[in-house]
């Protein structure tokens, strides 16, 4: 039997079969109406697959306002695009269909405040942006899913390389703005808080709007919140911040979101 007949009856079970067996991966939370593994599952590689597609794109925007560093962050394009093939090819092998439309109106405002740093010509804050948002979401994530996608046919594996992978993007990110602000702490941090207020509330708001989509596969948005201020928290300390500054900056910026959240209010 193949791994896309073993997932299909599980799948296409109606919520009206909730109780039924605990077994069948089905959850229904009133808040977000019907929501099972087949829903959640379309949502969540759509944007693991069309997020991706934005990074490759932020990456070659980037290599366009920077000659010295465009083969390299060219590289990063492809691997990037190369993430998205994976995530849809392992999509397609379990009965997953990204949902593109639900991805685009999620990663609409990213593309936004992309094409407006590009317009800026403004590198250091793609690189802010690209670096601490979107590589912080997805590292956190994806660490997570790992374990959780054993049970579905080679995502384990694609989702593994692509966080070795986004970890090196991280890396080379954090060590171009360690030099391009030594000694500059408070220049950098006014940076990292003017592009990230807006960045936070993107995909801050994507993480919460997804909550119900990652508590059905197993996943808590809870966690893979925490995760994200942790690395976040991590990443600013790396360029040079000391750690009661990296703190209280990401309190600055987080709470508003979770107040948001608490609070029932769009965030984006
Ligand atoms: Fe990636
Ligand atoms: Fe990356």
């Amino acid at each position: 039997m193949g791994a896309r007949d073993t997932l299909v009856p599980r799948l296409h079970i109606k919520s009206t079969a909730v109780g039924t067996s605990p077994s069948l991966s089905l959850c229904n939370r009133r808040a977000a109406g019907e929501v099972h593994e087949q829903l959640s599952m379309d949502r969540i590689m759509g944007l693991a697959v069309f997020g991706e597609k934005v990074a490759a794109r932020t990456y070659a925007l980037m290599a366009d306002l920077k000659p010295e560093y465009s083969s390299l962050l060219r590289k990063f394009a492809r691997m990037e695009g190369q993430h998205g093939t994976w995530f849809a090819k392992a999509s397609a092998a379990n009965g997953f269909r990204p949902d593109r439309d639900f991805a685009n109106k999620e990663l609409g405002y990213l593309i936004a405040q992309v094409d407006d740093h590009h317009r800026a010509g403004d590198f250091d804050a793609l690189a802010v942006l690209q670096g601490f948002i979107v590589e912080c979401l997805a590292i956190a994530t994806y660490e997570p899913f790992i374990e959780v996608a054993r049970k579905y046919v080679g995502l384990t594996e694609v989702f593994a390389k692509a966080l070795e992978e986004e970890r090196y993007h991280v890396d080379w990110m954090t060590r171009y703005l360690r030099l391009r602000f030594f000694d500059r702490d408070a220049e950098f941090l006014e940076l990292v808080e003017r592009v990230n207020t807006q960045g936070v509330d993107c995909v801050g708001g994507t993480l919460m709007n997804i909550t119900d989509y990652l508590t059905c596969v197993g996943l808590s948005g809870a966690d893979c919140a925490g995760g994200m201020t942790d690395e976040y928290t991590r990443l600013l300390e790396r360029v040079g911040i000391n750690e009661q500054r990296a703190t209280r900056s990401v309190v600055r910026l987080f709470v508003p979101i979770i107040r948001k959240y608490r609070r029932g209010e769009k965030t984006k």
